[in-house]
């Protein structure tokens, strides 16, 4: 996934209290390689979840480090994080908006506020722009089971022209691990990021 030359595009990515910030380091880790810019934000249960799900002291890449400050060093200049108070951050404007925005994951709180425009903090407020902008919006909302507000939000943002991507992985590829269950879901954001990769091969690809 080491790309000679970076595609031109910067990413908003914000990472919000739902379960699942092993697939959101994932796509970090892989984004920043792919992209000219991936903008960070978190919200205040985003951080809390990533520091229990995850290990500051893992090698290699760690959202946990990464949100905690530590890593502000040696973490790929690609990679920009804003607080989530921040409402004079850049992707905060119309008139320096990211070109995508994936949200990954999505809590249903956040779901509920991108849907009514809520807009109270950073990582809000870009998904608004992106709506306002017609900017591309990926949320991969994780919540089970899911009640009918939950379902009514998504459908709208669904009408709204948002990219719905569950936290779902499948299955059919015979995963040997969790790490190959964060490709699988990380592959689907790239897909339709409109980005070819090879986290996992493509479905009968020796049929093709
Ligand atoms: C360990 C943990 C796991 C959670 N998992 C989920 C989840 O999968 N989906 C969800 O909607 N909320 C989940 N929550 C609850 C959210 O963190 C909570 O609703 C929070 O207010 C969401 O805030 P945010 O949308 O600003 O990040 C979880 C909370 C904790 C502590």
């Amino acid at each position: 996934m080491n790309q000679l030359q970076k595609i031109d595009k910067r990413i908003a990515l914000g990472i919000t209290g739902a379960s699942g910030s092993r697939f959101a380091e994932r796509f970090l880790e892989v984004a920043s390689k792919i992209f000219s810019r991936v903008y960070v934000v978190a919200t205040p249960a985003g951080k809390s979840v990533v520091q229990h799900e995850l290990s500051a002291k893992k090698a290699g890449f760690s959202l946990a480090r990464l949100l905690s400050g530590e890593d502000a060093k040696s973490v790929d200049p690609s990679i920009r994080l804003f607080d989530n108070e921040n409402l004079f951050a850049p992707i905060a404007s119309g008139s320096s908006v990211a070109d995508a925005m994936v949200v990954l994951p999505c809590s249903m709180g956040t779901v509920s506020r991108i849907r009514t425009a809520n807009s109270a903090n950073l990582l809000e407020r870009t998904a608004d722009v992106a709506l306002k902008q017609k900017k591309q919006l990926i949320v991969c909302p994780r919540e089970t089971p899911l009640h009918a507000i939950h379902l009514e939000n998504l459908y709208k943002l669904a009408l709204m022209g948002v990219d719905v991507l569950p936290v779902m992985p499948g299955y059919y590829q015979h995963p040997k691990s969790l790490e190959d269950l964060d490709d699988f879901m990380v592959g689907r954001v790239l897909e339709l990021l409109g980005v070819d990769h090879s986290l996992y091969p493509a479905w009968n690809s020796r049929m093709r």
